[in-house]
């Protein structure tokens, strides 16, 4: 079938190119028609008439224009309590052995879903307590994506596999025009701090210890070179009694020096497995 606009495998390279320079993210051959569908309405925006004239563009324009074109390319697919036997071992596990103020740290959040589920569970722990001591940081390197999780406002069909009791404990619910929405309420609201963060940058406007690192659903984007030097700057980052949790199809086994296994996606760090 012709395309719109024109689209050549050295285009394809061009942008292959440039978002893993940008975000460490590798497309793989597969992703060739995903580009070009995620990129072909900024085009047409821009009235240009080829793929390679916006890479041209690109080549010309400034910082913002380059942002969109990361938020274009990232996948943000995410859910609240997305693999829930994570929350239940930062319930179980984690939080018991923490000394307050606890950290934990969001590195991929999206569009907050993950955050918010971290921030419930911590509240429900401290017994539903309206300023728990716990503070999350929620980053991502997409600009759209971090100012709609601040927004904390979802569709109701988002919110579909929350518990009754939690949606009304944590939520409010939108009335009138607003009625196909629920907004975080500002307790579990002012628990997250969100801020831009590529994990590809030299320095990261953060620091640790985190009692807890969720990184998940975005190494899979990242060679494993890349993923080893993030893991790198993980591991002195985290208590001593802290875990690093992983998404469902994600494996740091090439990191064991790093990180080792201790249950299903989650990790700690290798040296104090070795301490006992
Ligand atoms: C599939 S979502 C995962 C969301 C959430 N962690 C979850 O598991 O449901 C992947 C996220 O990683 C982010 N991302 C991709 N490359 C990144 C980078 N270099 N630095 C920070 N975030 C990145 C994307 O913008 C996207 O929001």
């Amino acid at each position: 079938m012709s395309k719109e606009f024109t689209y050549t495998d050295e285009d394809y390279s061009r942008v292959a190119r440039h978002i893993y320079k940008l975000a460490g993210i590798s497309l793989g051959e597969s992703r060739r028609e995903m580009v070009y569908s995620r990129l072909s309405r900024e085009i047409r925006r821009l009235g240009l008439p080829s793929v390679r004239s916006y890479l041209d563009y690109l080549d010309r324009a400034g910082d913002a224009a380059w942002a969109h074109f990361v938020n274009l390319l990232t996948t943000n697919l995410t859910s609240f309590f997305r693999e829930s036997h994570h929350f239940t071992i930062l319930k179980d596990q984690v939080l018991p052995a923490a000394r307050e103020p606890v950290r934990i740290w969001s590195c991929a959040c999206a569009t907050g879903e993950e955050p918010y589920s971290i921030a419930i569970a911590c509240a429900e722990y401290h017994h539903g307590a309206e300023s728990p001591p716990v503070s999350v940081i929620a980053t991502d390197i997409n600009t759209a994506v971090i100012q709609e999780a601040e927004r904390g406002i979802y569709a109701r069909e988002r919110v579909e596999g929350i518990k009754q009791e939690l949606l009304r404990k944590y939520f409010l619910s939108g009335t009138g025009a607003h009625e196909e929405f629920v907004k975080v309420k500002p307790g579990i609201r002012r628990m997250v701090a969100f801020s831009v963060l590529n994990l590809m940058h030299a320095h990261w406007n953060i620091e640790g210890k985190f009692d807890a690192i969720f990184c998940r659903n975005v190494m899979i984007y990242f060679d494993k070179s890349t993923q080893y030097k993030i893991l790198e700057r993980f591991e002195p980052m985290l208590k001593p009694h802290g875990l690093l949790f992983a998404g469902h199809s994600e494996s740091f086994f090439n990191a064991k020096d790093l990180f080792v296994p201790t249950g299903k996606t989650t990790y700690r760090p290798a040296r104090l497995a070795v301490q006992g």
